[in-house]
């Protein structure tokens, strides 16, 4: 397990690969991306005025909230320095958006958290496979949470059977983007598994948590393979 997270987690490190998985990210990912930030601003029901983007890569959420919450101030935290170099150079321009290196699990009481202070909102997406341990890095995350604060996650599933598989591999545009799939999907949870973790983090951390399976369909992502009936996603609402 601990090797296929390193390989996973290289796409993000090495500079040739990186060029591949940012490619993808930024046409599959922002799709998604721009659904997750609908939901959350959606379940918030307000403006939020700090947000939280954490395992943010190459900005491309950040990105979306700058454009729709212009008053808000944005903080995104990952660990992989070159993902955190260009994000700030993105947004070197815009004095709203911090980017701090830092993994999940860092945002500790007296970690990057605190220096960050405290958020209305938090967005996990596509990310939480790669943490070294999802529900300490989650109840982190949870802890950084303003008053009425709401985290909501949204990653992708292992693929149950060929139509979810084919359903994920889709966007690839050629070998080498298929490859970065395959290697991302070995580390996403079964929906047994997505739920183990999501109930643990409940359990942690006292926070109510409302899990959802969808299929890319369902949330408007680009796929020509519809998968409603084999799920590709899973989201959660923890407040
Ligand atoms: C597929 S990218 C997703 C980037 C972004 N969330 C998006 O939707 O475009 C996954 C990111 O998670 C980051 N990551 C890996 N381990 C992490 C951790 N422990 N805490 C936070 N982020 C982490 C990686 O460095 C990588 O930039």
């Amino acid at each position: 397990m601990e090797s296929a997270r390193f390989r996973a987690q290289e796409w993000f490190v090495n500079p040739d690969l990186v060029r591949v998985s940012s490619a993808c990210d930024r046409r599959f990912g922002r799709v998604l991306g721009a659904t997750a930030v609908a939901l959350a601003l959606a379940e918030l029901g307000r403006t939020p005025s700090r947000v939280l983007d954490v395992g943010c890569g190459h900005g491309e959420v950040l990105d979306i909230l700058r454009r729709q919450l212009p008053a808000a101030e944005l903080v995104g935290v990952d660990p992989a320095a070159a993902a955190v170099a260009a994000t700030r150079d993105r947004f070197a321009l815009d004095h709203r958006v911090t980017v701090l290196e830092a993994g999940a699990e860092d945002l500790g009481p007296a970690g990057a958290g605190a220096q960050a202070g405290q958020f209305d909102l938090a967005l996990v997406h596509l990310t939480l496979a790669l943490w070294p341990d999802p529900v300490d890095g989650l109840c982190a995350v949870l802890d950084r949470l303003a008053p009425g604060g709401l985290c909501y996650v949204l990653e992708l599933l292992r693929p149950a059977d060929e139509v979810a598989l084919a359903a994920c591999l889709a966007p690839a545009t050629g070998p080498a983007e298929a490859r970065y799939v395959r290697e991302q999907l070995a580390l996403w949870p079964s929906r047994e598994e997505a739920a183990a973790l999501v109930a643990a983090v409940g359990r942690r951390s006292g926070r109510s948590a409302r899990l959802l399976f969808r299929g890319f369909a369902e949330l408007a992502v680009m796929s020509e393979v519809d998968s409603a009936a084999t799920p590709n996603v899973w989201h959660v609402f923890l407040s």
